[in-house]
């Protein structure tokens, strides 16, 4: 049975959701290992529209366990309405399992991630304000916060006073806010510990086990390749590894346990937030993307900045992730359009560069070289094998599969759990 981890390849919102959730019973563990609630997983179902910013998408298949990493920071109360505002909807399960090691996402946190960006004024990252990038900071600065200190309640008091006695400093003195209070920090987050101390196990344990045991385990990303703290266009990343590696420290399995790297990305390219956008449109085709494609954020509603296919962004995700399929999303939006610009080098002021330069001020000078491909105008999104697409459509995504240096095993041509064509299996 293999066991498969799920990348974004672009700047997120590449439609990791559905991809994880369309490889369905098969999966016998759904498992989150970077990021937190900024990210937003959409899922439709029967015409049915679920999203997910903190439990894996597998949570939507009965057979499937779900499992949050100890790589993921959890804010408690979105857990706990997450988990209510699916059993509302009929989805009651008693996963999610929880890694013991996991951080926890304190309310100090959001409001740290909200005055900061309002202090970097024009210089801001754009975030989603959720907390996760301080609360990834105090995990490597070593005074976060994790599940298991929730059961040892002393421990819990001495951690967030030694967390909020340096924050409070800065709360008041630099960003002129009220101080926050250790007591009312800890007694909110005890007023979660018995509630979820059934979820808590250790993680590593369980999956390596699940390995052992032949079980299908699928590792899914948030957030996305170029997002990476470290390989992604940093400063204007999160704080975590969603790369394929990140699986192996987020979840804690070795790397030879991972069979397959799937990556995640769409026909053409949107971001959300501040950071540089060789192919980002600023006109009429920019707002087209977006209104066919629905380009607003599942977390915060932000319009996504939108923009043609660029295949120097997905490469160099391939190689880093040694892609071994990538699943090419929302090919049905670029429908309609007569021909369809796809960017295969980038000139920076006067060089060409076939792959993504080395330094982040290379990029931010680089435009887009593009070769213009023929569009088609046929409704694709019955379609459900390769041939089923028109010529065009084909031609379109075999040469993507030309110019990233992966084959494209499977499309997306809808929202919807079953509107995918599958040229290879993944499982
Ligand atoms: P994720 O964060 O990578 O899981 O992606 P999001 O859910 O944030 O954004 C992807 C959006 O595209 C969602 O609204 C999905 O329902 C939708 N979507 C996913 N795949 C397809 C597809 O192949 N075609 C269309 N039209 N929509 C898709
Ligand atoms: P999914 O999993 C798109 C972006 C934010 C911001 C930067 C840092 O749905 O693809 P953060 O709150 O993480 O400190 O913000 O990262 N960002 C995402 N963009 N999709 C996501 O997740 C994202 N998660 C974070 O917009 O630019
Ligand atoms: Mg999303």
């Amino acid at each position: 049975m293999p066991s498969i981890v799920v990348v974004g390849a672009q700047w997120g919102d590449e439609g990791k959701g559905k991809a994880t959730d369309a490889l369905g019973d098969r999966v016998d563990y759904c498992v989150r290992y970077s990021g937190g609630n900024n990210a937003g997983h959409t899922i439709v179902v029967g015409g049915e529209k679920f999203v997910l910013h903190l439990l894996p998408s597998g949570i939507l298949n009965p057979n499937t366990v779900t499992v949050i990493g100890n790589g993921v920071v959890i804010d408690l109360d979105v857990l706990k309405q997450e988990l209510d505002v699916l059993a509302s909807r009929g989805v009651q399960v008693p996963h999610p399992l929880i890694s013991a090691n996991a951080h926890i996402i304190a309310p100090y946190h959001q409001t740290i991630d909200r005055v900061t960006e309002r202090f970097l004024g024009k210089r801001r990252i754009g975030t989603t304000g959720r907390g996760v990038g301080p609360a990834y900071a105090d995990k490597v600065n070593r005074v976060g916060i994790r599940v298991q200190d929730l059961f040892d309640e002393s421990i819990l008091r001495q951690k967030v006073e030694a967390a909020l006695d340096q924050k409070n400093h800065l709360l008041v003195k630099l960003y002129n806010r009220r101080e926050i209070d250790p007591v009312q920090v800890t007694e909110l987050l005890l007023s979660h510990a018995e509630r979820l101390r059934p979820h808590v196990v250790d993680a590593a344990r369980v999956l390596n086990d699940a390995l052992d045991a032949g079980r299908t385990v699928l590792f899914e990303g948030a957030q996305a390749h170029h997002l990476d703290v470290d390989h992604g266009t940093y400063p204007y990343v999160t704080s975590s590894n969603p790369i394929a590696g990140g699986a192996c420290t987020g979840a804690g399995v070795g790397p030879t346990r991972i069979d397959r790297s799937v990556g995640i990305a769409k026909a053409y390219t949107t971001r959300v937030g501040e950071g540089p956008f060789p192919t980002e449109l600023f006109d009429d085709d920019g707002d087209k993307l977006r209104s066919i494609g629905s380009e607003y954020g599942a977390t915060t509603g932000r319009k996504r900045r939108c923009g043609w296919f660029d295949a120097l962004v997905v490469e160099q995700a391939c190689k880093v992730n040694a892609f071994t399929d990538v699943f090419l999303t929302k090919l049905d939006v670029l429908t309609g359009w007569e021909t369809i610009p796809v960017c295969v080098a980038y000139d920076v002021e006067g060089t060409r560069h076939d792959v993504m330069p080395m330094t982040q001020s290379e990029l931010h000078h680089a435009v887009p070289i593009y070769e213009f491909l023929d569009g088609w105008s046929e409704d694709i999104s019955a379609a459900r094998s390769f041939d089923d697409l028109p010529d065009a459509a084909r031609r379109y995504v075999l040469r993507l599969e030309e110019l990233i240096g992966c084959r494209i095993s499977g499309i997306g041509v809808g929202p919807g759990r079953e509107q995918s064509i599958v040229i290879h299996d993944l499982l």
